[in-house]
Formats: C-alpha cells, sequence, structure tokens
C-alpha cells in the first residue's frame, strides 16, 4: 500500500516512521516533508519515506496525487490542513483520509464552539463567556472577581492563549487580540475562560465515530527553560505514560470527557474520526472520584477535583507523537483503517510496556527568530545507540546532501526503555552526539515524573543503560 503523511514536522516523521514499518506499506510520501526523507531507515524494517512538493492546506493537488499514486491511505498532521478541508475533499473523491472532517474538527479551530459543545455535553471545563465585542468583554473582564485567561478563538498556531498575571495585563491582552489584531480573524471572537490551577496533561485517543481507543497519556513541556521558565514554545519534550494519569484517572478521562465529547459530536451529525488530543488540568488535589469543595481567595468558590479539558485538539500532538508512537506494538495502518471503517473495537491497540521520552534540539534565539542552514552532525551516531531514534522536524537536505536546520524545532530525540528513568537518559545520551551550532535544549524533560533526587542535571545519564 503507498501512503501519504502531511505535514513536515517531527509529528509527521515520526507518523511516516510508524507506519513505513506495516508489512503492509509500499512506499510512504510525506507532503512536504523535511531532511528525513533521504536518511538511513531508522527501522529494520520500513519502507522508503519520500517527499513530496506540495502544500498541506490545498486540498486538490493532494487529491489528485493520490488518485495518480493510488494511496491507500492519508494521515493529515496539521490542524489548518484540517481547517483547510483536506479530509472533506479526501472523502469527496472516495479516497481514505484519517482525520476528521473540517466540521468536525471545529473542536480545534473554534475555542468558543469547543465551550460551548463542552457546556451542552456536561464536560467538565472551565467556565467562559465568549465576546465579538471589544467593550462588552472588557466590561466582563471588569466584573469577575477570579483569575482568567483569555484565548483568541481561532488558530493562531498555538500563540493565540494569553495567562496573564494581572487584570491589567488581561486587558492588554483583550486589546491585542480585538483590537491590534495580533492574531488576525482567530481573534475576532474571544473566550474569557476562569484560570485553572494544577498538572497538565495530554490524552490523545484514537476515534472511529463511537469507539474511543486512548493512547499512554503524555506530558508536554511548553516553555522554553528548565524549571518551566521562559516563553512558550510548540513544545520542548514529551513523555510518556505520564504517571499523573493514573489508570483511575483514565477511567474518567474516558467516560466523562472522550467518549462524551465523540458521542456528542455523532449526535450532531458531524461524527469524529481521528485522534482527539484532550489538553487537561488535573488539579493538585488528587482526586477520589468525588469532588470536594474548597475555599479560593477572598469570594468563596466551589472548586472539583476532577480533571478539566483546557483544550481539544483534532490531531496528534507534537512532540507527544513522538513518545506515543515508539510505544505502540500494533500496526499503525491496521488501527487508523479500523477508524475509517468503524471497528475500532473489534481491532486490538497494544502498547509495550515501557516509557518513552523525547528532547528536542532547537535552533538559536527559538522561540524568538532563529538562524537557518546550519550543519547538523550526528544524527546517524545518536539513531546507531540502543533504544534511541532521532525525529526530523526542521531539517531539510541541501543538494549535497548535508543536513541542515530549516526551523526552530529541528530534531526530537527519542529514547525507549523500561521505566521513565531509562528512557530520559537515552533520550539525553542520544541528543549528546548532535550538534548544529547555537543548538539548545531542556536539560529537565520528564524530570517532574520523577522522585526528586533522580533529577536529570547534564549530559552524563544518572541512570545505568542495559
Ligand atoms: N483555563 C486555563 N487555566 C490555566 N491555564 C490555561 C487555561 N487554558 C489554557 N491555559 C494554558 O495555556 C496553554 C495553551 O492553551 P490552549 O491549549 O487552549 O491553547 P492552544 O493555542 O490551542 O495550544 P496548542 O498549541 O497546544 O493547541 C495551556 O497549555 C495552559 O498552559
Ligand atoms: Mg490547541
Amino acid at each position: 500500500m503507498n501512503i501519504l503523511v502531511i505535514g513536515n514536522g517531527g509529528r509527521e516523521h515520526a507518523l511516516a516512521w510508524k507506519l513505513a514499518q506495516s508489512p503492509r506499506a509500499a512506499r510512504v510520501w510525506v507532503a512536504p516533508g523535511n531532511g528525513a526523507a533521504a536518511a538511513v531507515p531508522l527501522a529494520s524494517r520500513q519502507c522508503p519515506i519520500s517527499n513530496l512538493q506540495l502544500s498541506t492546506t490545498d486540498p486538490q493537488p493532494l487529491v489528485a496525487f493520490a488518485r495518480q499514486e493510488e494511496i491507500g491511505l492519508t494521515v493529515v498532521g496539521p490542524e489548518a490542513a484540517l481547517a483547510a478541508g483536506i479530509v472533506d475533499a479526501f472523502q469527496a473523491a472516495e479516497l481514505p483520509c484519517f482525520g476528521p472532517t473540517r466540521a468536525a474538527a471545529q473542536l480545534e479551530t473554534s475555542k468558543a464552539f469547543a465551550k460551548a459543545f463542552m457546556a451542552r455535553h456536561g464536560i467538565p471545563t472551565g467556565s467562559y463567556a465568549t465576546f465579538t465585542e471589544h467593550a462588552a468583554a472588557r466590561a466582563h473582564l471588569r466584573s469577575v472577581d477570579y483569575p482568567v485567561v483569555i484565548k483568541a478563538s481561532g488558530l493562531a498556531a498555538g500563540k493565540g492563549v494569553i495567562v496573564p498575571e494581572s487584570r491589567g495585563e488581561a486587558e492588554y491582552a483583550l486589546s491585542l487580540l480585538m483590537v491590534e489584531r495580533a492574531f488576525g480573524a482567530a481573534g475576532d471572537e474571544v473566550v474569557i475562560e476562569e484560570r485553572l490551577y494544577g498538572q497538565e496533561a495530554s490524552v490523545l485517543a484514537f476515534s472511529d465515530g463511537r469507539n474511543v481507543v486512548p493512547m499512554p497519556p503524555a506530558q508536554d513541556h511548553k516553555p522554553v527553560f528548565d524549571g518551566d521558565r521562559g516563553p512558550n514554545t510548540g513544545g520542548m519534550g514529551a513523555y510518556a505514560p505520564a504517571p499523573l494519569v493514573t489508570p483511575a484517572l483514565m477511567d474518567t478521562i474516558l467516560r466523562e470527557i472522550l467518549q462524551p465529547a465523540v458521542d456528542g459530536m455523532r449526535a450532531a451529525g458531524t461524527p469524529y474520526v481521528g485522534v482527539l488530543y484532550a489538553g487537561l488540568m488535573i488539579p493538585a488535589l488528587a482526586p477520589t472520584g468525588n469532588s470536594t469543595v474548597c475555599k479560593r481567595g477572598a469570594g468563596a468558590s466551589v472548586m472539583d477535583t476532577r480533571p478539566k479539558v483546557l483544550e481539544f485538539n483534532c490531531r496528534f500532538g507534537d512532540p507527544e507523537t513522538q513518545v506515543i508512537l515508539p510505544l505502540l506494538e500494533s500496526d499503525l495502518v491496521e488501527v487508523l483503517e479500523a477508524c475509517l471503517n468503524g471497528d475500532l473495537d473489534r481491532t486490538a491497540v497494544r502498547w509495550q510496556a515501557g516509557a518513552a521520552a523525547t528532547v528536542v534540539a532547537a535552533s538559536e534565539g527559538y522561540p524568538g527568530s532563529y538562524p537557518k542552514e546550519r550543519e547538523i552532525t550526528g544524527v546517524s551516531q545518536a539513531s546507531g545507540l540502543p533504544g534511541v531514534t532521532v525525529f526530523h522536524a526542521g531539517t531539510r537536505r541541501s543538494g549535497a546532501g548535508r543536513l541542515l536546520t530549516s526551523g526552530g524545532r529541528v530534531l526530537a530525540v527519542t529514547g525507549v526503555g523500561k521505566d521513565l528513568p531509562l528512557a530520559i537518559s537515552r533520550a539525553y545520551e542520544g541528543i549528546a552526539h548532535i550538534h548544529f551550532q547555537g543548538m539548545h535544549y531542556r536539560r529537565d524533560i520528564g524530570a517532574k515524573a520523577l522522585p526528586r533526587d533522580l533529577h536529570f542535571s547534564g549530559k552524563r545519564s544518572l541512570w545505568p543503560v542495559s
């Protein structure tokens, strides 16, 4: 089978890498892809991966290519492609394409839609109000006596959410979105949401429109510097499974969040087929099943201990995919086909025991502006280590075949091992081989899941590598 992956990041390389290991895969195309294509195959049983110079947001040329090359399965990576109606165009052409339709993807592409949907279906989330007029939004801000978060409703490449530390900052954020239109039309509608406290986790699930199969829970690291300091990025690393999400908590998340969301979308006539990604806030108090009431600040407020939805995304996460897919034992082609055929309940989705951690190597200056075209060395040495896989993100091949940086997040180095400490030490051992001028990465990926005295502190691993 020929397979097409749409996108160009680390997530898409991880998808292509896993799909290429399917015994049914003959060739995997990635549009537009990155420097991974010409690389030596990372896994022994892997079909060739090639790049295809087509836009991710222009459906018709992709449809034409899929017809011509008899693509048996297309997988959409980025949200912008879903918003552009790629899945709808493939469905109209009767070509199998994994991902939600444009209507179903509104769970991600409109935060106002997602909040109203959750309210209708009793899915736990922070209280909120939406506004299209700046004056009304500002009046609301002045009327509430609790901390808030300001969100552009539309897609803003992960930059449209502001967590203000004061009312002044909140007012500035509103005017940035609604008056200055810093994110264009994405900020024409704004969600003002109750600020939630606790630890964040990502639970991704496969859905065939009816059945929901969760993946191992993951934790991302958004701030650029160690200790969660500095500006937010697309994600500097991740690990899975996150011990914070206990099996009991996973049951609650499935029962109260993921299944009602999929049921609600089906009932609305927009069945959700694809990966549903719930960004969750897990309250600091360990949930015991029952809600508790506590006082916060001056006004008594009810705070229950259930996990609450911060956001839905309608796709695999980046860098979560780089830790989740290496743990998937089953054939990803089979799993995605089961979603498309509506028989996920009859398909075994197996995960290997152990854990995975990924560390992102970023360009100098990222998440601000950064230079490109810097030569990358050491990828094949790192990839040769046991339990280490290097996923390409912002890389490209020069005409002479040299590997150059071409983006802010350049590579994601994933370690897999029997437990999280081993996975982390393998990822750091791998990244120690990689070099490009100005490269930086966090040294504390996964540390929050470890006992305090096992904090990873440098290039040498604290744990023996078996
Ligand atoms: N209600 C809230 N309370 C506290 N923090 C929040 C809240 N909503 C969002 N955040 C913070 O802002 C971050 C980004 O929010 P959100 O996930 O909604 O934005 P996004 O732009 O869609 O992100 P992504 O790029 O991951 O899709 C969250 O990871 C969380 O840290
Ligand atoms: Mg989002």
